[in-house]
């Protein structure tokens, strides 16, 4: 280059040399050194403007002002600004209207990724599949409990649900657990027996489980009829469940599932709306989350599994 032209054998060296290759003691380049100090003062530039000096709790603040949690503000105020339109349209739908539009569907599951995995995931696990024998149940299977419309999922989530069955142990004799067990089994196989039958009836588990023991949504009551299991397919689990029930107060050992509501507000205004009536609300009204986040919620789960 122009500043290095010189014979490098006028140079003077080092007197270093190995296998013949001397250190020569030219200059760097000027454009090098310029860069040099270009970058020296950029630092001090920036160690101007912005924080830099760490202090004891502190640091000095920079004559900018900036902070990172301010620009995080202002991206978080942009984002926003992009997702108001979606949001009003969202609050103004049914969660039927918002399953039917392509854009706010999508929306809708994108934006509960964060709500489920923050509400929902500690006991339906990732992608609604807990793990196994927690005794929660899979929200993406299209065995519903009670009933995978994304209306009934709305209900679901703003009342909370809570499954009741009582424990058996003083109504049955050891035979008969043995016996209903088995029909149980054989019934998720296609092949319960008439004599399984008649006990499943006069036993009263008909009441509660159906005529073809497929369950009753309105119950909760677990679908008998077919492999995919409430709590477990094994003998001993299926027995613990005759024995001891599901919510049953009174029996220690009953199986305990709660799904806690998230919306007694709506909670109150749907079952007026069943009704055909005015809601009344009392003003103590706890909203865990809000309706249109239930809506959101209610779209994501009803397409994670097979809704109905
Ligand atoms: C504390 C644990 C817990 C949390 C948190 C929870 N659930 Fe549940 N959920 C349950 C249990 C237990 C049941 C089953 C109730 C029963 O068996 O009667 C259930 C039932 C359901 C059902 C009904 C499934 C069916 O087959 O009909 C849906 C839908 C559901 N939960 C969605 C959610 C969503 C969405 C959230 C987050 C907002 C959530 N749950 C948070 C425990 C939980
Ligand atoms: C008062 C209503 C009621 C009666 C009576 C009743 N059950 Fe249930 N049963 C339920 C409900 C509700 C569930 C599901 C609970 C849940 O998921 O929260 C259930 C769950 C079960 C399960 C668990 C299924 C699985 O997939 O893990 C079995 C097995 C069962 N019942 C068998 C019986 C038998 C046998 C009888 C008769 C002796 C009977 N039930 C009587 C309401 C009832």
């Amino acid at each position: 280059m122009a500043d290095n032209d010189k014979n490098p054998h006028e140079c003077p060296d080092t007197g270093h040399e190995w296998d013949g290759i001397t250190e020569l003691t030219n200059p760097p380049p000027r454009w090098w050194i310029i860069a040099l100090y270009l970058s020296g003062l950029l630092v001090l530039v920036y160690f101007i403007l912005y924080p830099s000096l760490p202090l004891v709790n502190d640091s000095t603040d920079g004559l900018l002002g900036w902070t990172q949690i301010e620009e995080y503000k202002e991206n978080l105020a942009e984002v926003e600004a992009k997702r108001a339109p979606f949001e009003d349209q969202l609050a103004a739908m049914s969660a039927e209207e918002i399953l039917e539009d392509e854009e706010l569907r999508n929306y809708a599951v994108g934006s509960s990724k964060v709500l489920y995995g923050d509400n929902c995931a500690a006991c339906h696990g990732t992608g609604g599949i807990p793990p196994e024998g927690s005794g929660y149940p899979v929200l993406a299977d299209d065995d519903w409990l009670y009933g995978g419309s994304v209306g009934k999922i709305v209900e679901t989530l703003a009342k909370g649900r809570q499954g009741m069955m009582p424990a058996h142990k003083e109504l049955l004799t050891d035979e008969e657990v043995d016996q209903l067990v088995q029909f149980v089994i054989n019934r998720s196989e296609g092949q319960a027996t008439d004599a399984g039958w008649k006990l499943y009836n006069d036993k009263g588990c008909v009441a509660c489980h159906g005529p073809e023991a497929q369950g009753i949504q309105q119950l909760g009551s677990a679908n008998l009829s077919d492999k995919i299991w409430r709590f477990s397919g094994e003998p001993d689990e299926i027995r613990h469940t005759i024995l001891h029930g599901v919510n049953d107060t009174n029996d220690p050992k009953t199986r305990i599932a709660v799904m806690p509501g998230w919306n007694e507000k709506l909670a109150v205004k749907l079952e007026a709306e069943e009704w055909d009536e005015e809601p009344e609300y009392d003003g103590t009204e706890t909203q865990r989350l809000s309706e249109t986040e239930i809506k959101k919620l209610a779209v994501y789960v009803h397409q994670l599994g097979g809704g109905e």
